[in-house]
């Protein structure tokens, strides 16, 4: 059982997606809670899983050091939901079992990194009275309740390399290069790729699009000597049901237009590999902060990010809810200005 009093023992688990940045955030809450505050910290192996199977290990400043810089996570993940009812677990009450192993392990609090299906977790799990704290993450950028997410800069520089990669071998060919971009429900990434790789189409989720206003909008452009286009779009963008978002534009393109179209569909790509030092600053701010609140017994609480200052928002309002790109965003508009095709512009 844990000890009434100062927080002594957390754990820390990674949950959902991984992304780049999350060894930071667990360095940044283990350094802190370790050097800062004396307490034990306990890493739980692969997401709520973990805590269903009572799979972990203690770690120590040196099984800390050297991870700032790793991509992926030193905890493995899982997309485990102990509040859905799963094959594997057949009749075990997943919420039940999780609090009873919480309370074996001492553990005083636990914080949880992850995107919007781990904060709704997060928070279901603070009402049956665990000590919790999330920390939001995700390259979608699509967590309600903070402007940003860690994974989402180093996603950003993966994306926009490769679109900067694709405006040359498009040059050459004289060809509409589609490049499909991860965001399933949000379209920050596709929006933020699309305008720092000088995109001309971008399609993404909250913008309903019509193939027929981009399929015109490129034949002007080739009418107007301009050599070839880049379409970035989300995958998360409506199309038939059985098709992919990505090779379905470019086909639809080519057929409307008569001009030669490839795609490429970027994927895990985005989610791999060392974190941008913004996402390594980010994350190692939400770690240390996410250690300040268990230090102040602010639990139930998400770390946030507001106009670049650290908070804490209750994650009863934050509850898995989505954080879409606004349609009145400034970089719309800015877009929308310069010419920037979204599908719905008329040509
Ligand atoms: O982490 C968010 C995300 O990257 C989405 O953009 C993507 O659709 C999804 O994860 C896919 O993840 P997985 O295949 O690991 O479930």
């Amino acid at each position: 059982m844990a000890t009434p009093g100062k927080p002594k023992r957390i754990g820390i688990l990674t949950a959902g997606g991984d992304c780049p940045g999350i060894n930071a955030a667990i360095r940044g809450v283990g350094k802190t809670a370790i050097l800062e505050y004396g307490m034990e910290v306990i890493g739980i192996s692969s997401g709520f899983l973990g805590l269903i199977n009572q799979e972990y290990v203690q770690l120590d400043e040196n099984q800390l050091s050297g991870i700032l810089t790793l991509g992926g996570t030193i905890l493995g993940t899982s997309r485990e939901n102990p509040f859905k009812k799963s094959a594997a677990f057949n009749s075990i009450d997943k919420p039940k079992l999780i609090k009873k192993h919480y309370e074996e392990m001492g553990l005083d609090a636990l914080v949880c990194i992850g995107g919007n299906g781990t904060q709704r977790t997060a928070s279901l799990l603070a009402e049956e009275g665990l000590n919790i704290i999330g920390i939001p993450k995700t390259i979608d950028n699509d967590v309600w309740g903070t402007d940003v997410t860690f994974g989402f800069d180093s996603a950003l520089w993966i994306a926009v390399e490769a679109i900067d990669r694709l405006h040359t071998t498009a040059n050459s060919h004289k060809r509409i290069m589609v490049i499909e971009v991860m965001g399933h429900h949000a379209g920050w990434l596709a929006l933020y790729s699309g305008m720092a790789g000088g995109g001309d189409v971008i399609l993404m989720p909250e913008i309903e699009y019509d193939i027929d206003v981009v399929a015109k909008y490129l034949k002007k452009r080739a009418v107007n000597k301009k050599p070839y286009s880049i379409v970035v779009i989300a995958e998360g963008i409506s199309c038939p049901k059985g098709q992919k978002p990505g090779h379905y534009i470019a086909q639809e393109i080519n057929n409307r237009t008569g001009l030669e179209t490839r795609e490429t569909i970027l994927g895990y790509i985005q989610r791999g590999g060392s974190p941008s030092p913004m996402d390594r600053v980010l994350a190692t701010r939400y770690g240390a902060y996410a250690v300040e609140l268990i230090a102040e017994g602010r639990f139930g609480m998400m770390v946030s990010s507001r106009n670049d200052s650290i908070m804490a928002v209750p994650l009863k309002e934050v509850g898995g809810k989505l954080r879409t790109v606004p349609l009145d965003h400034t970089l719309i508009e800015k877009a929308n200005r310069m010419g920037v095709c979204f599908g719905n512009c008329k040509v």
